[in-house]
């Protein structure tokens, strides 16, 4: 039984909400309310740091995998709770033959056996998610258990009210948090570097517009 907080950040991905999620998420919503356009700065950082055997977790319409070039010899797995989210990106990436894994990542991976990512990818989820960064730290924890040594998590995540949204931002802001789509008012840079820091040797956030940009390696013995 998933908590009614928790799929609220995932129930509004419906065949129709994920048809319009490109032009309407990634092209509007990316440039003008949270500063971050997708073909400049989201998708080269999603490409540059996709390794061979990739997760992706909370995949959305699959925009990010169905631009990027996917190798002959790539593992891709999908994660999501919503199964309208991995059939569209299952849909745009056939070809590639993902393994997808319906589950909150609230919970550990329902993996068999010790399956370990070199990269795993977490674009635009952290913001959706419940909670402050403390709560969410278990997310994390539960992907970081999966990473390879040398591997490599990133991701992208919309801060809160501290960043100074723009009139269009905050109107989105105060209707998706009102909704339960998204949970990140009181998300700020120092808390997630302050999150991050306590469970990775080597972290790195950059900030374009309202969004942060972090890639995490070196996982610390907890
Ligand atoms: C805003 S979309 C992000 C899509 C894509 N990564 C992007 O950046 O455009 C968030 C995705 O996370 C999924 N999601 C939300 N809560 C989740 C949870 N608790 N566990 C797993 N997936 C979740 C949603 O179903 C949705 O597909």
């Amino acid at each position: 039984m998933i908590d009614n907080s928790i799929d609220r950040g995932a129930r509004v991905y419906t065949p129709l909400t994920l048809r319009m999620y490109d032009w309407y998420v990634l092209g509007l919503s990316n440039r003008f309310a949270w500063g971050c356009p997708t073909r400049k700065i989201l998708l080269p950082f999603f490409q540059r740091h996709m390794a061979r055997r990739h997760l992706d977790v909370g995949v959305g319409s699959g925009f990010y995998l169905a631009n990027s070039t996917i190798s002959s010899t790539a593992e891709i797995s999908l994660l999501d709770l919503n199964r309208n989210s991995l059939d569209a990106t299952m849909k745009r990436i056939k070809g590639s033959n993902p393994r997808c894994i319906q589950q909150d990542i609230f919970q550990p991976l329902t993996l068999e056996g010790n399956v370990l990512f070199d990269s795993i990818s977490t674009f635009y989820l952290l913001h959706c998610l419940p909670g402050t960064f403390v709560e969410k730290q278990k997310v994390i924890v539960n992907l970081m258990r999966h990473l390879a040594p040398d591997g490599v998590l990133y991701g992208a995540t919309i801060l809160g009210d501290t960043v100074n949204h723009n009139g269009f931002g905050r109107v989105l802001m105060r209707a998706y948090n009102g909704k339960g789509i998204f949970c990140n008012r009181e998300d700020t840079l120092p808390m997630l570097r302050k999150m991050l820091e306590s469970l990775f040797q080597q972290v790195d956030i950059s900030l374009h517009g309202k969004v942060a940009l972090f890639t995490v390696k070196l996982a610390k013995n907890l």
